[in-house]
């Protein structure tokens, strides 16, 4: 007699009969995904990772385990032996890969009930984002996330052996550590056997990869967790992937080589797509200028042009003012969109508030002339000029924003280029536009805080030629940095390091940062640059990005298996949560939280907790 059905080993995976199979006994074992009861037949569908498979059970063929099918709820857990059978002409599923066969049940072995899960797990629509991260092991049986997580498997490994056999070495480093600045907070860990001491949790790799060039290692590279404690967007996690490389005696150009060869490697085999190399680059002062953002979308024209020159003298105070204050006009032509209603344009005024315009000019090109509640404001050389540089035509409307910072004029039209690109669908869905900004500032003067800080990071290099600027005048030290843009996202960022003890600490001095806190902080770097560091550089790129990107998913946490929400919060685990009095006490630690304070309020009410919806940039 065979052995009970449960002990048995699975044959195949559902997704994986086929008809080549048909006359063979198999043994598979799955979820099931629907149960129809068709007169004295009954049908399920039964899935795995695979794939969905139709098993029939009829009373004639077994009536035992078509008694117990009668049973069966959605996400019982089941084996089943069986013969694969053609399906009966007229029910074959073109929709499926096993939709040409059927599994006719010999046996049934339920090897788990299942309560009714809280959403159905095939459906995608109508179901709160937050129930489904709060069971998110049911969500990630759907096969829409699955598949994400093949791929990024499937990224990971062509990354791996990429890395492999250009002479790359994979090694690990700390995540209990010190801080290593990359623009975030800090998420920090106590020290029970160090009271009053905390490590914090890497940003980055950064610091020991450069070390790990001091030492010799020539060729590293990680797939690498890093941790920011930073306001969450759509393309941002708290805890998320790189794919971090360094090198040692190198140059931008191999650097962008080495790079490139990956990402033409990763998408001929993943998605077949041959990118072409070299990829284009693009200095930063031009991608402003051009699409108003460091990341732009080249996937579509619609660029930004400056007017200032030509309209900043204009009787337009808000024009004249901005510009006189050395700030910027920039304008857009927003092709035949002259029959914009109010609201429209409304609407459009709104978003350039969001990102810090303080308002939005617009003027209706028409066949005679132009419209816009600020025509009275420009002579019929202004207006020729205007029309000249953005190559308007009748049917056309120009879009303008002045601002007295030249940054809040850019990041606004920028914004509402890439949002009328996507309302007038003039971007190409099926390109792939990969793009390396170049020659990024070293640093950006902070208003608030009245301080330089460093674009990258504190340890990228100023380009030779600046260097004796880096005193002086900071604002005009170009970085050797680069960044990698793929269609408006960036995937990457990295630069050339300073490798000489000197120039470190000029540029801490640049930064700001006294000889003591340089010491507390980055002493152990100052310390081995003394000791024969090389020439050396590097890059990481943002895994969870990448594989967002390629699975063409809006939103970073269907790339990841188990993600946070906005709020930096697990709905499943109900982390962070708060521990316990003796806990605290052994790492010497007594929290001090007002009592209207948001972090109160979320551990008592999970769905304060739980905005998952993203705000823009
Ligand atoms: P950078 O800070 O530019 O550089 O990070 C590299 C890439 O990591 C991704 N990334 C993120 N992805 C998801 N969620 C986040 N919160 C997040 N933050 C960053 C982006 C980004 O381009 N140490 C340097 C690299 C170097 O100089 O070699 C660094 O970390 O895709
Ligand atoms: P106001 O004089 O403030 O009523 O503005 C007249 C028009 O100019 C309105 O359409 C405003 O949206 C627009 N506007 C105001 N500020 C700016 C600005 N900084 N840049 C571009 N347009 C602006």
């Amino acid at each position: 007699m065979a052995e009970p059905l449960g002990k048995e080993k699975r044959s195949h995976y559902c997704g994986d009969v086929r008809s080549e199979h048909i006359g063979e006994k198999v043994v598979i074992m799955g979820w099931v995904q629907s149960r129809r009861d068709h007169g004295g037949l009954i049908f399920i569908d039964l899935r795995d990772r695979e794939g969905i498979v139709q098993i029939s059970f009829n009373p004639d063929v077994n009536a035992t385990a078509h008694s117990k099918a009668h049973h069966l709820r959605n996400e019982y857990v089941i084996a089943v032996r069986g013969a694969v059978s053609a399906r009966p002409e007229g029910t074959v599923n073109p929709n499926l890969k096993t939709g040409e066969i059927e599994v006719l049940a010999e046996e049934l072995t339920i090897l788990n009930e299942s309560k009714t899960p809280p959403f159905e797990v095939s459906s995608r629509h109508g179901i709160s984002e937050d129930l489904k991260l709060k069971h998110r092991y049911l969500d990630l049986r759907r096969p829409a996330l699955q598949e994400n997580l093949i791929l990024r498997h499937r990224i990971v490994h062509t990354t791996r052996n990429y890395f492999c056999e250009k002479g790359f070495i994979e090694v690990e480093t700390p995540f209990l550590t010190k801080s290593t600045p990359e623009g975030a907070r800090d998420y920090l860990v106590p020290s029970r056997v160090n009271p009053g001491r905390f490590y914090a949790l890497p940003q980055s790799p950064q610091l020991f990869k450069q070390l790990l060039m001091v030492s010799g290692y020539d060729r590293y590279y990680q797939v690498v967790k890093c941790f920011r404690d930073e306001d969450l967007r759509a393309d941002r996690q708290p805890e998320f992937t790189q794919i971090d490389l360094e090198l040692s005696f190198i140059h931008e150009d191999e650097i962008y080589e080495i790079i490139e060869g990956l990402l033409v490697t990763i998408f001929q085999e993943i998605k077949g797509v041959s990118l072409p190399r070299p990829f284009p680059r693009m200095p930063y002062q031009e991608a402003l200028a051009r699409y108003g953002l460091d990341k732009p979308d080249t996937r579509f024209g619609m660029e930004l042009k400056e007017l200032t020159a030509h309209v900043g003298a204009c009787s337009f105070k808000v024009f004249s003012q901005a510009a006189a204050a050395g700030g910027v006009i920039l304008g857009l032509n927003a092709t035949g969109c002259s029959e914009y209603s109010r609201k429209e344009l409304d609407d459009l005024t709104s978003l350039a508030n969001v990102y810090g315009a303080k308002g939005l000019a617009w003027i209706k090109v028409v066949s005679d002339g132009i419209q816009s509640p600020i025509a009275k404001f420009f002579t019929e050389e202004e207006v020729r000029n205007l029309t000249t540089l953005l190559d308007a035509k009748p049917g056309d409307l120009l879009l303008m924003v002045a601002d007295a910072k030249p940054k809040v004029a850019y990041t606004a039209l920028g914004q509402l280029r890439l949002h009328l690109g996507g309302k007038l669908e003039l971007i190409d869905r099926t390109r792939w536009c990969p793009l390396w900004v170049t020659e990024f500032p070293l640093l950006e003067y902070n208003e608030e805080e009245k301080r330089y800080q460093a674009l990258h990071h504190p340890f990228t290099s100023p380009a030779e030629e600046d260097l004796l600027f880096l005193k002086d005048d900071p604002s005009r030290v170009k970085a050797r940095a680069y960044d990698l843009v793929l269609n408006g996202n960036e995937i990457g960022g990295g630069s050339i390091r300073i490798h000489r003890q000197e120039i470190q600490q000029a540029m801490f001095k640049a930064l700001n940062i006294g000889e003591e806190e340089a010491i507390s902080k980055f002493g152990f770097l100052l310390d081995a640059l003394e000791f024969g560091a090389p020439p050396h550089g590097g890059i990481a790129l943002g895994l969870d990005r990448l594989v967002m990107l390629i699975c063409g998913i809006e939103s970073i946490r269907d790339a990841i298996a188990f993600p946070k929400t906005q709020k930096a919060t697990c709905l499943m685990s109900d982390a962070p949560s708060q521990v316990s009095e003796k806990q605290l006490k052994e790492l010497y630690l007594r929290t001090v939280v007002p009592k209207a304070s948001p972090t109160i309020k979320k551990s008592r009410d999970r769905s304060q907790n739980s905005d998952t919806t993203e705000k823009p940039e």
